[in-house]
C-alpha cells in the first residue's frame, strides 16, 4: 500500500514536472495551479509566529533572507539584479505581490521550511532554525521598495566570494 501510494506520488510528480515545462502555462492553468497552492499543497495556515514583529527581528531576517534567498529573489525579495528570475518555469515571483502576501505567516514559514515541489524553490529544513525562518517571515512583510538595496553583489561581480 505504501509503494503503491509513493509510486502514484511519483507519477504525480513527474507529470507536473512536465507540464510545468511544455508551453507556459495558460491563464486557467495558473489559477488552478495557485488555487491548489493556496488551498491544498501549502500546509500552517493556522501556525503563529512566536516572534512580535520589532526592527530587530526584522532586522534578523533581512540577514538571514541576504544569505540563503537572494540568488533567487534578490535583497529585496522583488527579483532586481536577477538575472534568471523570468526564465525559471514557473518563474520567481515578486515576494512583495498580493499572490505571496495573501499567505498566511504559517503558510510562508511552511513554504521556506518545505519548499515547493517540483518547482526551483529550495526546502531549508535543517539549513534555517525555526527562528530564523519565522524572522525572514518577518521580513517578507515589510519588504522595502524595489530595487531600493540594489543587486546581490554575486551578479554585479564586486566580491566573487560574497553570496549577497
Ligand atoms: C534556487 C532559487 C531559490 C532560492 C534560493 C529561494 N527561492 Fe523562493 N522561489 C523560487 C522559485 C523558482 C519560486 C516559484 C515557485 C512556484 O511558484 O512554484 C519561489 C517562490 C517563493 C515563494 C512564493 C511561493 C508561492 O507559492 O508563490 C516564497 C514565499 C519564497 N520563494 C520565499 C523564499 C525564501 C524566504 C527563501 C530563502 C530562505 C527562498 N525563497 C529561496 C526560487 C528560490
Amino acid at each position: 500500500m505504501k509503494m503503491r501510494l509513493l509510486w502514484l506520488g511519483g507519477c504525480a510528480a513527474c507529470l507536473l514536472a512536465a507540464g510545468c515545462r511544455a508551453t507556459p502555462p495558460g491563464p486557467v492553468e495558473t489559477a488552478t495551479v495557485r488555487w491548489v497552492k493556496h488551498n491544498i499543497t501549502v500546509k500552517g495556515a493556522k501556525d503563529r509566529s512566536p516572534l512580535t514583529h520589532s526592527p530587530t527581528v526584522m532586522q534578523e531576517g533581512k540577514t538571514a533572507f541576504g544569505y540563503y534567498c537572494v540568488v533567487c529573489h534578490g535583497l529585496d525579495g522583488q527579483n532586481t539584479g536577477v538575472p534568471f528570475a523570468n526564465s525559471l518555469s514557473p518563474p520567481v515571483p515578486s515576494l512583495a505581490s498580493r499572490e505571496v502576501q495573501r499567505y498566511s505567516d504559517g503558510q510562508l514559514k511552511w513554504i521556506i521550511e518545505n519548499g515547493i515541489s517540483p518547482s526551483g524553490m529550495p526546502a531549508s529544513r535543517g539549513i534555517l532554525s525555526d527562528e530564523e525562518m519565522w524572522s525572514i517571515v518577518d521580513y517578507l512583510r515589510h519588504l522595502p521598495p524595489a530595487g531600493s538595496l540594489g543587486e546581490p553583489r554575486v551578479y554585479s561581480g564586486d566580491d566573487e566570494n560574497s553570496s549577497q
